[in-house]
């Protein structure tokens, strides 16, 4: 069984992603200028597009990898990320790269630079390979995008459901009588 037959349509073939992560990767490189910068990836799902970034990034990359986990028992409020993972993570006085797969509601990322600002960075930005514009809950604008996306639930590269699917190497839109319970926690 291949895993794209779980797929309803291709949103972003690997050609495409390998494209514009190139891009990207440009892009980062003219903003700094010169010097080091941190890249700070949200793992697992932003693992396999920073694998692929920071090698498109021409300046010194220091990488470090962040976990954060959504509650959605009482003792939080309903989906309130919290950190719950870091490897020696420096900030302080650094030029930081936050790197996520995909900005939804905003509510992850606008809690971890809230927490990353406390550090006194000597700069703060935000690259996202995905962003669903229209499912803002928080307004959260990231500095660098891979791509706009419709409001559909999207697996591979890195992103998954229920674990599943990460591997992928497109991004795809998964059929709906998949997703069960319809949506994901
Ligand atoms: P936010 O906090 O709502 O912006 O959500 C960001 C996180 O939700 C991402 O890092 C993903 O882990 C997850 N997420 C949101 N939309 C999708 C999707 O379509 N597929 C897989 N994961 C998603
Ligand atoms: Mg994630």
């Amino acid at each position: 069984m291949k895993m794209t037959d779980d797929l309803e349509s291709v949103l972003i073939s690997q050609r495409r992603i390998a494209r514009r992560t190139r891009e990207l990767g440009e892009e980062i490189t003219a903003f700094y200028g010169e010097g080091e910068i941190a890249a700070i990836a949200i793992i697992n799902g932003a693992l396999l597009f920073t694998a692929d970034l920071i090698r498109r990034i021409a300046i010194p990359v220091r990488l470090d990898c962040i976990r954060v986990a959504s509650y959605h028992s009482g003792i939080r409020p309903a989906g309130e990320p919290e950190l719950v993972y870091s490897v020696d993570l420096e900030i302080e006085n650094k030029r930081v790269l936050l790197i996520d797969d995909i900005l939804d509601t905003g509510r992850t990322l606008f809690t971890i630079t809230r927490m990353f600002e406390r550090h006194n960075p000597r700069s703060l930005h935000t690259c996202v390979l995905l962003n669903k514009k229209g499912r803002r809950e928080i307004p959260f604008e990231p500095d660098f995008v891979g791509f706009d996306i419709p409001d559909k639930f999207v697996v591979g590269y890195g992103l998954d459901f229920a674990g599943r699917y990460r591997n992928l190497p497109c991004i795809g839109s998964l059929k709906p009588e998949l997703q069960n319970p319809p949506g994901w926690s």
